[in-house]
């Protein structure tokens, strides 16, 4: 079963993170390819879908968001998961005691999950690291985030098991599909060979 991962990363957390659930699902016998969303091309030759993206100013990066857009038919038809990059630091609720994987949930996962009913949407804790952002971010987390500030802290906050375990999930979900498909396949000629 042939899976494409897509990922949006400005920075590379997202790419990383996309190319764990890649090496997991190859793990699991998948054919799994890892490719940013502007190399990603048409999805129409793969079973299944993966698609990542990080989160700035609570959206999905525009480049992922018109990549979904634009696939809307191939991807309603095809089972697909969702992944978003963002919250930083080692909280789980923010300061109104909110679950904080939830509530950054980026605005466009709404409108997918109507267009293409995705299996799953999970928000990973993502990764900053001051010194590589570009001119936009730098100013911006030098105006807003001050050291020890909670709003953008710098770091990996990337939680690699639960990262793991949702990749393996997809997998299992995936093979449990084609078991599927292949035993009513065999049912089917059993009863034709039988008749
Ligand atoms: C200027 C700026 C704005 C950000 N806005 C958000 C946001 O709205 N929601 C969120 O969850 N994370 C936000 N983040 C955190 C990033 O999404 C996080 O660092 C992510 O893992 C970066 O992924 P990348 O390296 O693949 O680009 C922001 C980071 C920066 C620097």
């Amino acid at each position: 079963m042939r899976v494409l991962i897509v990922h949006a990363s400005r920075y590379g957390a997202t790419e990383g993170i996309a190319e764990r659930i890649g090496a997991i699902l190859c793990q699991h016998g998948l054919e799994a390819t890892v490719k940013p969303v502007q190399d990603a091309g048409d999805p129409t030759d793969f079973d299944a879908c993966v698609i990542g993206s990080a989160a700035y100013y609570f959206h999905w990066m525009k480049k992922a968001t018109n990549f979904v857009r634009r696939n809307y038919a191939v991807l309603a038809e095809r089972p697909v998961w969702l992944f978003s990059s963002g919250p930083l630091g080692t909280e789980a609720k923010d300061a109104q005691g909110r679950d904080l994987l939830t509530v950054t949930e980026p605005k466009e996962i709404a409108e997918f999950r109507e267009a293409i009913h995705p299996r799953d949407h999970r928000v990973f804790f993502g990764a900053l690291d001051r010194n590589k952002l570009g001119f936009t971010h730098g100013l911006v987390f030098k105006l807003f985030a001050k050291p020890g500030d909670a709003l953008l802290p710098d770091g990996d906050f990337r939680d690699w098991n639960d990262i793991a375990a949702w990749a393996c999930n997809i997998a299992l979900a995936l093979k449990a599909s084609a078991d599927g498909a292949a035993s009513s396949h065999a049912d089917v000629r059993g009863v034709l060979t039988s008749q």
